[in-house]
């Protein structure tokens, strides 16, 4: 049954009441609602019509029980019955005739079951049973049923490895490919480029929001994001570089929730000093992409970020991401990288100087504008591997090689600056 809302809280919904024509019936009914837990005073004396008449004015219960038999024209007053019984009230509907054709307009009018009388105790038990299972079973179009919602975190290992790129591209995929609705956070309140990638202006939305955080709620979210797509939203800033970041980060963990509740996906552009700010913003966020160049700053950087997110946040899935990989010259080869970092790199990046300049060009995230493109490949297996993510429970092993579970030594324990360095002076001038 699905009439509109009314003001009563689903906890002041009684969990059974039934209108019932006959004493013989009501008989049948009340021992079985004692051994369900229910109230027998619950059994009313009346039919359908006694059902509408004081549904109108009170809350209706979880499970209905009506009985049509005092009904001329029971699929009509089954209507008036839906027009006063709140939404996910499952009825079941009793009766004495007995026609195949009633039984299937009475379920195709939202009736849960039609059961003939004289009834018998265990019919009735087993239909209670799987009313209640139906009650209690989550409802696919309910809007307070826990959406499914997967928040990743881009955060760059140094400067200009890419990690805004990456995560506008991410946004970009997982909105217009994935037809997901996404939120783009980019947390680099100052200097950010999330909204200049696209081609927008940041707005006043994540300043307003730092200043007053009370003021998060859904519909300050719908006024304050700007709209880059019809399912991508996006919360920047460009703060102006004399006035200091002034927050205690209440108002990062308020977005959070709210873009739990609004989106699918949550792509935070996270600048590593907000990381040792506020490290409680890892608290909601399922996913770090770890994009780092192949350097030796960069290694240590990465060394220090996964140690970092084993100790604070170990219910985070890690995935490294290589960027600007140039295979001829790099300065730490790739399996130096991975001997040094005691795992595998999930994804590498080419570098890609005419698509970064084409995309910058265009106004257009980097996987848009070059879709075709080595980079925007890796990129799009990178959105997928997110999404997969979402299904590893935070605590589960992870076999992968590589992967998370086989870091056995202490991190920069296991990082011979020295040895690397050596070896980087041996391979000059040699192709990786
Ligand atoms: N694979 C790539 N090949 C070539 N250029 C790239 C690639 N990825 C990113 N770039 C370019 O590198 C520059 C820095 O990228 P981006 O701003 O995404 O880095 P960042 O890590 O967010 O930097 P910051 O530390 O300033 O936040 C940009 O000009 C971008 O177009
Ligand atoms: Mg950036």
């Amino acid at each position: 049954m699905n009439a509109p809302w009314k003001n009563t809280m689903p906890g002041n919904r009684d969990p059974f009441a039934a209108y019932v024509c006959d004493e013989a019936t009501l008989d049948i009914l009340r021992p079985v609602v004692i051994e369900l837990g229910w109230l027998p005073e619950k059994c009313n004396r009346g039919g359908l019509r006694n059902a509408v008449q004081s549904l109108s004015v009170s809350a209706s219960p979880n499970i209905l029980m009506v009985d049509l038999s005092e009904s001329g024209d029971p699929l009509n007053d089954i209507n008036a019955l839906a027009e006063v019984c709140e939404p996910g009230t499952v009825v079941i509907a009793i009766g004495q005739v007995n026609d195949v054709r009633l039984y299937r307009d009475l379920v195709a009018s939202g009736i849960h079951d039609y059961l003939l009388k004289p009834l018998a105790a265990s019919v009735l038990r087993d239909s209670l049973n799987a009313a209640q299972a139906v009650f209690s079973a989550p409802k696919a179009n309910d809007p307070d049923a826990a959406k499914h919602h997967v928040a990743s975190a881009v955060i760059g290992t140094r400067g200009g490895v890419g990690a805004s790129t990456l995560a506008t591209s991410l946004a970009w995929q997982f909105a217009t490919k994935m037809a997901k609705p996404t939120a783009l956070l980019d947390l680099d309140i100052h200097f950010g480029t999330g909204a200049l990638a696209l081609d927008l202006e940041p707005g006043r939305g994540l300043a307003d929001a730092i200043d007053n955080p009370s003021r998060i709620d859904g519909l300050f979210i719908e006024r304050a994001m700007i709209r880059a797509h019809d399912n991508l939203a996006i919360l920047s800033a460009e703060a102006p570089i004399n006035s200091p970041l002034m927050t205690d980060g209440a108002a990062f963990l308020q977005l959070q929730e709210e873009f739990r509740q609004a989106f699918e996906m949550t792509i935070i552009d996270l600048p590593r000093n907000m990381l040792i700010n506020f490290p409680h913003l890892f608290n909601e966020v399922n996913v770090a992409v770890v994009t780092t160049e192949l350097t030796l700053a960069s290694a240590r950087d990465t060394i220090r970020l996964l140690s970092w997110l084993k100790t604070n946040a170990a219910h985070v899935t890690p995935i490294i991401v290589a960027n600007k990989v140039q295979s001829n010259a790099l300065e730490i080869s790739k399996s130096d990288f991975e001997a040094s970092i005691e795992r595998g790199i999930d994804f590498l990046i080419p570098f890609d100087q005419a698509g970064a300049a084409k995309a910058a060009k265009l106004g257009q995230a980097f996987v848009e504008a070059n879709g075709q493109s080595k980079a925007a490949a890796q990129i799009r297996a990178l959105s997928e591997r997110i999404q997969g993510a979402s299904v590893i429970e935070p605590g589960d092993g992870d076999s992968r090689p590589g992967g998370k579970g086989t870091g056995k030594k202490s991190l920069l324990g296991g990082l011979d600056l020295k040895a690397l360095l050596a070896k980087k002076e041996k391979q000059a001038g040699q192709p990786a």
